[in-house]
């Protein structure tokens, strides 16, 4: 995309916001803070999702002002030579306009003398509620200043709110160009998981000491190679009994010839996330139980798959692997039918979450649980109570999103067995996962991910090549 696409494109999606903000509305809207690490170091510096969907903008200390009426202000950092020569580039006030089609811009430390002149006669301010910390007392600060003006003839707003119900429906339902980010993100994960099978299996083969940490460098060798800026997430490299701790992350466990693998990681690629699981044998070649769990888990994921497409709700493919996996676990002899029962007792009484509980998916996008409400907006109201036979809790359950073509979700069904008297013996701890990216498409759904193979066989093959 040339530098005049990606302007229309930001352009084009401010236009859409400021045409929803109402007669008298205006948009702040803070990018993300820069935050220390550990005295002189600071984490690597991410954007806010929100304001670099409206900007493309990747600079900190940055905000976005657009007004009902389709005028934007930009806030950024000033141009300082000696800063530069410290910290990089910056486009500096004077340029940001041309660069990024706003219609002005001001150095950030000018913030608390121009807004109350932009939020002077306005009616309604529409900010993200509960996101930046200290945001509300600033806008407060702000509307005192325009207070003290009333006497002299300005209005003061008079109604706030919350920014993130707009921006969240624009996001939810991507465009072509954020679609074709990612598909790039996701080949790029892909292919990194792939090399971290192989290297486990070569490893494994030359008989040499592998720990998680040497799979979880040949995820980064590829993401950087590709030019993803960073891990979307913490990657999760799990062998053996650690692949049942779900929010495990990459450490220096051994991997041992005959364990189970779970690599939970993808990039981010351009501000877009992917989100890719792949459960391998560390050696290469599935033992006869972790190849029954495996398929399992795989069916449970293509009835998932078959179930994402418009007009189905989102929870749609949660139903149908939990339904699959409910089954498989009687059959394989992971739940007793004479303690459970039968299918539906296992799915009403939610007995299948003591080996699944976690959903099937969530949306995906410039955030790897991206916004987007999972209620259906025109059925908000509509609801229905269940005490859970869980927790006991009274659950309020309000009619799931009815899926449309370009939102994107994930589809990640798991089993996780941990040991225990009435579980045969040969799946204890292993923990299975399979996580692919779908985006919905007219016709159903396309996998963006897939470029890593999920057959028992096809991972062998490739693990032994
Ligand atoms: N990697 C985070 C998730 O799967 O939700
Ligand atoms: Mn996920
Ligand atoms: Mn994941």
């Amino acid at each position: 995309m040339d530098a005049n696409t990606s302007f229309a494109l930001y352009a084009e999606r401010r236009a859409r916001l400021a045409a929803l903000l109402g007669p008298g509305g205006i948009a702040i809207v803070p990018t993300a803070p820069e935050r220390t690490r550990n005295r002189d170091s600071e984490y690597l510096f991410r954007f806010d999702s929100y304001f670099y969907y409206l900007t493309g903008f990747t600079e900190p200390n940055a905000w976005l002002v657009i007004t009902a009426e389709g005028e934007s202000t930009l806030f950024c950092n000033p141009k300082d030579l000696e800063r530069e020569i410290w910290d990089g580039y910056r486009l500096g006030p004077e340029a940001a306009p041309g660069a990024l089609g706003l219609h002005q811009a001001h150095p950030t430390p000018a913030l608390d003398s121009e807004l109350p002149k932009l939020l002077e006669n306005r009616r309604t301010v529409w900010f993200p509620f509960a996101i930046h910390a200290g945001l509300e007392g600033r806008i407060d600060g702000w509307l005192q200043k325009v207070r003290t003006r009333v006497r002299y003839g300005a209005l003061c707003p008079d109604a706030q709110r919350d920014l993130c119900g707009l921006l969240d429906e624009m996001r939810l339902v991507k465009d072509a160009h954020e679609i074709a980010i990612m598909r790039r993100a996701g080949q790029i994960s892909a292919q990194a998981h792939i090399r971290a099978m192989q290297r486990s299996a070569a490893m494994i083969r030359a008989g040499e000491d592998v720990r998680e940490y040497h799979l979880d460098a040949e995820l980064l060798h590829e993401f950087r190679q590709h030019g993803s800026q960073y891990p979307a997430y913490g990657s999760i490299v799990a062998a053996g009994a650690n692949a049942c701790v779900l929010h495990y992350r990459a450490d220096n466990a051994p991997v041992r010839d005959g364990d189970l693998v779970l690599i939970d990681a993808g990039c981010e690629l351009d501000g877009y996330a992917s989100d890719i699981t792949r459960t391998f044998p560390a050696n290469g070649k599935f033992t006869g139980p972790q190849r029954d769990l495996y398929n399992l888990v795989l069916a449970s994921q293509e009835a998932a798959v078959a179930a994402t497409r418009p007009g189905a709700r989102f929870i749609d493919p949660h139903d149908a692997t939990v339904r699959v996996l409910a089954q498989g676990m009687l059959d394989l002899g992971l739940l007793d039918k004479n303690d459970v029962g039968h299918l539906d007792d296992v799915i009403e009484q939610r007995h299948y979450f003591r080996h699944y509980m976690h959903r099937t998916g969530h949306w995906l996008g410039l955030d790897v649980h991206d916004c987007g409400s999972y209620v259906e907006p025109g059925e908000v109201g509509t609801t229905s109570e269940r005490r859970d036979p869980l927790s006991g809790e009274i659950i309020k359950d309000r009619p799931s999103r009815i899926l449309r073509p370009g939102m994107v979700l994930t589809i990640e069904p798991g089993l996780y067995v941990s040991p225990a008297a009435d579980v045969p013996k040969h799946f204890w701890n292993m923990g299975i996962r399979i996580e692919d990216d779908a985006v919905v498409t007219e016709t159903g759904c396309e996998l963006m991910s897939r470029g890593v193979p999920v057959l028992a066989d096809e991972i062998e093959a490739l693990m032994r090549a």
